[in-house]
């Protein structure tokens, strides 16, 4: 191995470290906003999927901090205490339909398309790491889309307008506190050799369709 490959392996290590701390952080507030839901949610159906999704929230948090010991890189975390109190407050405060906009439109279905985005680019071990976390996001996806498609049908034409069309905003300020959080997000993808104007593409394509499917009736 020559210098110059040994210095863009050690880039990509620290850059799919950090990239493998932020996913599993974000899983673990994931585990605990949806823990912290169950005792409030609408009916038994709603409190057996958010549990079932706290079962697998774990899961994921375990596995990849196995993987993070054997990969190696530092394990130092990425967003900061007060940075997690503050999430965790924000998905306290919000109503059930705006949970689940933000739960599961954008932290669940964004979070995992910018994931699956850079599957193909990582290493092996990373790959598969994250095979059984994206799996279940599909579960968990599904699961907030159907809910959502629920609380629409409920709401008369004007509301439901009204709502889905808030929800883009809602996405963009969410993105925007999390950018604010000073993670460099686009330097660590671009290490581990994602384009990042693509992925950004891909992301917001992703939120077009996610945005379609829940405006769908449900099916009977
Ligand atoms: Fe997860
Ligand atoms: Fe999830």
């Amino acid at each position: 191995m020559n210098l110059l490959q040994r210095k863009e392996d050690s880039d990509y290590r620290a850059a799919m470290g950090q990239l493998l701390v932020l996913y599993t952080q974000v899983d673990r507030l994931i585990m605990e906003a949806c823990a912290e839901r169950i005792a409030s949610a609408p009916d038994e159906e709603a409190k057996l999927g958010l549990a079932k999704q706290v079962g697998d929230e774990s899961r994921h948090v375990n596995i990849q901090r196995e993987w993070m010991k054997k990969f190696g890189s530092s394990q130092a975390p990425i967003i900061s205490k007060q940075q997690e109190a503050t999430i965790l407050d924000h998905f306290r405060q919000l109503d059930w339909r705006d949970f689940l906009a933000d739960m599961y439109l954008c932290v669940e279905a964004l979070g995992s398309d910018a994931v699956e985005q850079v599957v193909p680019l990582v290493d092996p071990g990373t790959k598969e790491s994250l095979r059984i976390p994206l799996q279940d996001e599909l579960d968990h996806i599904a699961f907030g889309v159907n809910r959502m498609k629920q609380e629409l049908s409920h709401m008369a034409s004007a509301e439901r307008e009204a709502f889905l069309s808030r929800i883009p905003e809602r996405i963009q300020t969410l993105n925007q506190s999390f950018h604010a959080m000073g993670v460099n997000v686009r330097v660590l993808f671009e290490a581990v050799g994602a384009d990042y104007d693509e992925l950004c593409k891909s992301v917001l394509q992703r939120k077009d369709e996610v945005l379609k499917e829940v405006s769908k009736p449900l099916a009977a």
